[in-house]
């Protein structure tokens, strides 16, 4: 027979199954906005050499690239270029706490200044992909919201995410919108 108190058992028994699969099942997604930062934690991100090197693109009347702010996430990006022979690599760096990690771009299509977008990635201390964008004749002058890099097979715990310009002798620009982790 199954008295109140057994089923009481059972649920608790399942509540706890859930609990404990929950994070294994997929979690939550959280957002680190480049310049809100961290959704929950409200930790920023660290942008090197210095911070003053990269710019808040959506106020910038210094920088080339204009892309429509109310197109970016939360009306904000971060905007920065390699110019070969200057200081490299230009670095925007992230912790989070996750098992998954999608990153988003705005990527630039003008002819006129350096708009290759050209990324490496780097996974505590550890290379894990690149992204190259050249501007080309099918492109749009902007794309916004561009998945540039995703890893859902991260270990669960505390990470280090960096997002780097290559150094090369071509250039390369970043327009850092937003990123999200699991
Ligand atoms: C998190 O966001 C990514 C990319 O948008 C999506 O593919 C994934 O299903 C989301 N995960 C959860 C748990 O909502
Ligand atoms: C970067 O510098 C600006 C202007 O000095 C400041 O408002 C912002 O909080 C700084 N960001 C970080 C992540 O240190
Ligand atoms: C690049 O060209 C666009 C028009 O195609 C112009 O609006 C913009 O001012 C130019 N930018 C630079 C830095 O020359
Ligand atoms: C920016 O995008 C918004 C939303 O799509 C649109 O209403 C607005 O006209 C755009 N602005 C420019 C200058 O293109
Ligand atoms: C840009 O300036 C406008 C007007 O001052 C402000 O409302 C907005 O929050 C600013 N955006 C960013 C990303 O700083
Ligand atoms: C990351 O790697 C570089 C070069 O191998 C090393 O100098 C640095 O100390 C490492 N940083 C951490 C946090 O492990
Ligand atoms: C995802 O992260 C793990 C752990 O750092 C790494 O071994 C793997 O290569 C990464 N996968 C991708 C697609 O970047
Ligand atoms: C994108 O850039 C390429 C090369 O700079 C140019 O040929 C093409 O017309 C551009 N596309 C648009 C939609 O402006
Ligand atoms: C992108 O950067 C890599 C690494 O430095 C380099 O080998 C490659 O040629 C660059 N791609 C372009 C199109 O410049
Ligand atoms: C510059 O870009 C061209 C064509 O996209 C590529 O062939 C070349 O290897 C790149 N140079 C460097 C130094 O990456």
């Amino acid at each position: 027979m199954t008295g109140p108190n057994n089923l009481h058992t059972l649920l608790s028994f399942l509540l706890a199954i859930l609990h404990y699969a929950w994070p294994v099942l997929g979690g939550t997604n959280r957002t680190i906005d480049d310049q809100w930062g961290d959704s929950v934690t409200g930790i920023l991100p660290t942008y090197l050499p210095a911070n003053d090197t990269w710019q808040q693109g959506a106020n910038c009347s210094s920088c080339y690239s204009r892309p429509n702010a109310s197109l970016a996430y939360d009306g904000s990006w971060h905007d920065v270029s390699y110019i070969p022979g200057g200081p490299a690599p230009m670095v925007a760096r992230f912790t989070f706490d996750g098992t998954a990690i999608y990153v988003y771009c705005i990527l630039d299509n003008h002819s006129n200044y350096t708009t290759l977008t050209n990324l490496t990635f780097r996974l505590d201390n550890e290379t894990v992909g690149s992204y190259v964008h050249t501007p080309n004749a099918l492109s749009p002058v902007f794309q916004y919201g561009v998945p540039v890099y995703s890893n859902t097979s991260i270990p669960n715990g505390a990470h280090t995410f960096e997002l780097e310009t290559d150094a090369s002798d071509n250039g390369s620009v970043i327009l850092f919108d937003y990123l999200q982790y699991t």
